[in-house]
C-alpha cells in the first residue's frame, strides 16, 4: 500500500550522510553542529550547499565570517554527533561537551575536528533563504581525506560513515 506522507517529507530523502559542520565567529570563537542536509551542486568548480536553520548559532557565524568546514565523522563519534545536534553553541562549548579536539583549517579559520576521515573547507559564495533554513553555497577551497578510508576516488567499506535515517536512528555505510 502506498500511503500519503503528511509531515517530515524530508525523511523520504534519508538516510543522509551526517557530519560535523564547523564555523567560527569574527572574534575567533569556533562552533560545531551536526548537519545532514548537504549536497554537491557543481563539480567544475566544486561547490557544495549546506542547509542550516536560520535560528542556529552556526547560521549567525557563517553569515559573519562566510566560511565553514564539512568534517566527515566515523561511527565511534556517534555520541558527539547527538550532542552537537541537540545543543547550541550559543549556550555551551560543544567541543568540550562532546570531547572533540580541533585545529584551524588549512585554508580557512573555521576549525577541523580531530579523528574525522574527510574535510571540505569552503568559502561562502552566496546565501539563499529557504523556509526556516539558510542554504549556504560554498566554494570548496580545499578538501582532503584519510587515505586508509578513501581510496581511488571513493570511500571503502571499512569507513563506517554515519547516515541519519530518522529520530535517533543512524545507519552506516558498508560498501
Ligand atoms: C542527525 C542530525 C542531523 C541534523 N541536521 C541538520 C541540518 O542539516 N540542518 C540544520 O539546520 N540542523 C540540523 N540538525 C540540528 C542542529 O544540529 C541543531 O539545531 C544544533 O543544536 C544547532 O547548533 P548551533 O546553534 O550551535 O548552530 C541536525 C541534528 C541531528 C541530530
Amino acid at each position: 500500500m502506498i500511503k500519503r506522507i503528511n509531515s517530515e517529507v524530508y525523511h523520504l530523502l534519508h538516510p543522509k550522510m551526517t557530519f560535523f559542520l564547523t564555523s567560527i565567529s569574527r572574534k575567533g570563537v569556533p562552533n560545531v553542529m551536526t548537519c545532514a542536509w548537504a549536497t554537491p551542486v557543481s563539480d567544475e568548480p566544486p561547490i557544495v550547499v549546506v542547509c542550516v536553520s536560520r535560528d542556529s548559532h552556526t547560521s549567525a557565524l557563517i553569515r559573519q565570517t562566510r566560511e565553514f568546514v564539512i568534517n566527515i565523522p566515523v561511527k565511534r563519534q556517534l555520541e558527539a554527533l547527538w550532542i552537537c545536534g541537540r545543543t547550541s553553541g550559543r549556550d555551551v562549548d560543544k567541543f568540550k561537551e562532546a570531547g572533540l579536539r580541533y585545529h584551524p583549517g588549512r585554508m580557512v579559520r573555521a576549525p577541523i575536528i580531530e579523528g574525522c576521515i574527510g574535510y571540505i573547507e569552503c568559502r561562502v559564495l552566496r546565501c539563499v533563504v529557504a523556509g526556516e533554513c539558510n542554504a549556504f553555497f560554498g566554494e570548496v577551497v580545499t578538501a582532503y581525506a584519510d587515505t586508509r578510508f578513501f581510496k581511488r576516488g571513493s570511500w571503502v567499506d571499512t569507513a563506517e560513515i554515519p547516515f541519519h535515517l530518522a529520530g535517533r536512528k543512524m545507519v552506516y555505510f558498508r560498501g
